[in-house]
């Protein structure tokens, strides 16, 4: 459960559909979909059986693993990476769950009512434009994330999220429903669904790749630590795909409540950031009740984003707390300190906001994928991964395996080879 609220979150509803707009639809989804299945599973399936196996936050693990297996001690290289990229995405995560909650507000003042692409559209780009109104949400937001955080993550956000995620996602189809009565629905599926391959470069590719990791929260520790909280008895590989199912089913499903929108209302697919902030409102705003769904869709985007967010800090927590004697409260707040720092330079600059975006989905979460994958199926024992492995049979192993060890790192370095060459091609 813990999982799923840190998979599904503002990568899910806000950030794949516009991606997906920005990389032309169709053939951007297939690749985003094949690197889930042959790159994000096998590689998800290792970093929980790191954690569940070394019982550690993720760079104890990555240094106690490497001990155990008598490899260098530098592998553990992936966990100061891992803690280092979810302060990154903590920074502009938590403006755009900001602006999330300001159409909390927004939607309950009835701000959307009768509202079209101009209307909504312009109060989107004055919000965007407002430091004082994103720092106020911006700060709302980090503050409630430590709070969490600093309470321990296990029992109260567990069981809000067993309750949120489901009304998320009756949410979701109620918009999915609006859609395909009031929105172009053929457009918006032949738009996510026709694979036309000349509009792939090989940056989308890249970034294909990148969402697969984003999306999974995998590849920086946050899965690792989960990962040590799982019982031993618990199947991971279970585990791993429902949660991955669940993750895809939710981002297909807003992509399909949003496109149909944005073309019925003439909104450019590739709009960037603002795409779900303008069309689902519209949406909203146009249909009965909308006040009042539009209000608990964005505090359900908010929860989503919260649940999330709580995994981007954890790793770095429950290092601070467990290697120096600092409680967790001081460890939280320090974490909490630098990511809201962060966050004021996106809300200044939005190259910064892009920059750190790139950064990790593109190039840190990938490499620290690529070297868990490594690292769990070249160093460790074969005897260790079959015994956390356990509960799967002998053709499902292998085939995890021989993913795990060849064909996940070569997809990786495949792509990271073609976006090189296509750089200058
Ligand atoms: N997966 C989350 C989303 O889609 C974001 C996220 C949470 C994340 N924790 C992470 C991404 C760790 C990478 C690593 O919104």
């Amino acid at each position: 459960m813990a999982a799923t609220g840190s998979a599904v979150g503002l990568g899910n509803i806000w950030k794949f559909p516009y991606i997906a707009g920005e990389n032309g639809g169709g053939a951007f989804v297939l690749v985003y979909l094949v690197c889930i299945l042959m790159i994000g599973i096998p590689i998800m399936i290792a970093e929980v059986l790191l954690g569940r196996r070394a019982q550690r936050n993720p760079i104890n693990t990555m240094r106690h693993l490497a001990a155990q297996a008598d490899a260098s001690s530098y592998w553990q290289l992936i966990g100061w990476m891992g803690v280092l990229a979810g302060l990154f995405i903590m920074m502009f995560y938590s403006v755009v769950a900001g602006w999330a909650l300001d159409y909390v507000v927004a939607s309950a003042q009835g701000t959307f009512s009768g509202g079209d692409k101009n209307s909504v559209g312009a109060y989107f780009t004055e919000l965007t434009q407002s430091t004082n109104l994103q720092i106020a949400w911006h700060s709302t937001f980090t503050i409630l994330t430590v709070a969490v955080v600093a309470a321990g993550v296990t029992k109260g956000l567990g069981n809000a999220v067993r309750f949120m995620m489901p009304v998320l996602f009756v949410l979701l189809l109620v918009l999915l429903g609006y859609s395909y009565q009031q929105g172009n629905f053929m457009a918006g599926f032949n738009f996510l669904f026709s694979f036309d391959f000349s509009k792939l470069s090989g940056q989308s590719v890249l970034t294909a790749m990148g969402h697969a990791f984003f999306t999974l929260s995998l590849g920086m520790g946050a899965i690792m630590a989960y990962g040590s909280y799982m019982p031993k008895d618990a199947s991971i590989a279970k585990t791993v795909c429902t949660v991955a199912f669940l993750d895809t089913l939710i981002a297909l499903v807003a992509g399909m409540a949003i496109f149909p929108l944005v073309f019925a209302n003439g909104i450019e697919p590739s709009a960037g950031p603002g795409l779900m902030f303008v069309s689902l409102p519209i949406a909203f705003g146009n249909m009965s009740g909308g006040d009042i769904f539009g209000t608990l869709f964005f505090v359900l985007v908010g929860v989503a984003a919260w649940s999330s967010a709580i995994s981007l800090i954890e790793p770095g927590v429950a290092w601070l707390t467990e290697t120096f004697n600092i409680n967790r409260l001081a460890a939280t707040g320090s974490m909490g300190l630098v990511a809201w720092l962060g966050g004021l330079g996106c809300i200044y600059s939005s190259d910064f906001f892009n920059f750190l975006d790139k950064l990790t989905a593109n190039f840190m979460l990938p490499i620290g994928g690529l070297l868990i994958a490594i690292f769990t199926a070249w160093v460790m024992k074969r005897s260790h991964l079959n015994k956390e492995l356990g509960d799967i049979s002998g053709l499902s192993f292998n085939l995890w395996y021989a993913s795990t060890r060849v064909f996940a790192p070569l997809g990786v370095l495949t792509i990271f080879v073609y976006e090189v060459y296509s750089l200058f091609a």
